[in-house]
């Protein structure tokens, strides 16, 4: 990526959410070595960006003024709720836990899209990408167990849709996404990752823009992983 010529303009603005997080923390340091990069603004809970809090959203929105954003990045997300790990089977199921996957997996990243999507260049091309999880997909369930975080997932990827055919009308050049990342090596993974290949947040977070720059925005809508392919919803 790192002058690459890539699809996002010269002095491009970039935005993170989730900023030190592992994948966010790697996309973060990505970005800020490519060369056509003018501005990158990077949020966390640290710097007062809570997405489970509208009015937080709102107001880190309204912070970045009216300079549009070519690339926004929502790399939030829970997988164990206060130390639990998610369910194995239904009998576990907690229906405080499910609300705090909902909150901060669908309903947080909802509130971004709200207050960051209509800041995109409208006349430019923009990426909007907001980090899910293969394990979302319906189609691809075979395993089972999860509950909480496949749904909230999956939550998630019907809101990424639904918000790119409303941005699709007024930014036609604008890709909005859902993107899986791999099996990362990062602190929400570690307990689970055990017998999985696993990837550096390095080397996600350099798929993951690899993939997105390159996505014509007539792909906008799509769940995809991080090499670029469809995943099924
Ligand atoms: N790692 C993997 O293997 C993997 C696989 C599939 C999907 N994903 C997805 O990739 C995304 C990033 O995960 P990661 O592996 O980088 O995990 P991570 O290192 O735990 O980072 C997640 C980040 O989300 C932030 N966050 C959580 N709740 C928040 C809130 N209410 N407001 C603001 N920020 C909040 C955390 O902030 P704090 O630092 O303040 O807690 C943390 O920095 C997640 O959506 C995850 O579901 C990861």
């Amino acid at each position: 990526m790192v002058g690459s010529p890539g699809s996002l303009p010269r002095n491009y603005r970039a935005v993170v959410i989730g900023a030190d997080g592992g994948i966010g923390g790697a996309l973060c340091e990505l970005v800020r070595q490519d060369c056509r990069l003018g501005e990158i603004v990077e949020l966390s809970r640290r710097n007062g960006v809570d997405i489970a809090n509208e009015e937080s959203v709102a107001s880190c929105a309204r912070q970045l003024g009216d300079k549009p954003i070519h690339l926004l990045i929502c790399a939030t997300g829970i997988l164990s709720v206060e130390g639990k790990a998610p369910e194995k089977s239904l009998r576990q199921l907690d229906p405080n836990v499910m609300m705090a996957q909902f909150l901060t997996n669908a309903v947080g990243p909802a509130l971004v899209a709200k207050h960051f999507l209509p800041r995109l260049d409208r006349r430019a091309r923009s990426i909007a990408a907001f980090l899910s999880a293969r394990v979302g997909s319906i189609g691809d369930n075979r395993l089972g167990g999860w509950i909480s975080y496949r749904s909230a997932k999956a939550a998630l990827n019907q809101i990424v849709r639904t918000a790119s055919i409303e941005v699709a009308r007024t930014h036609p050049k604008a890709l909005v996404v859902s993107i899986h990342p791999g099996t990362v090596r990062t602190r929400l993974s570690e307990p689970y990752a055990m017998g999985h290949p696993t990837v550096s947040p390095a080397e996600a977070a350099a798929s993951i823009m690899t993939a997105v720059d390159s996505m014509a925005p007539e792909r906008t809508g799509s769940f995809v992983a991080y090499d670029g392919s469809t995943i099924i919803w």
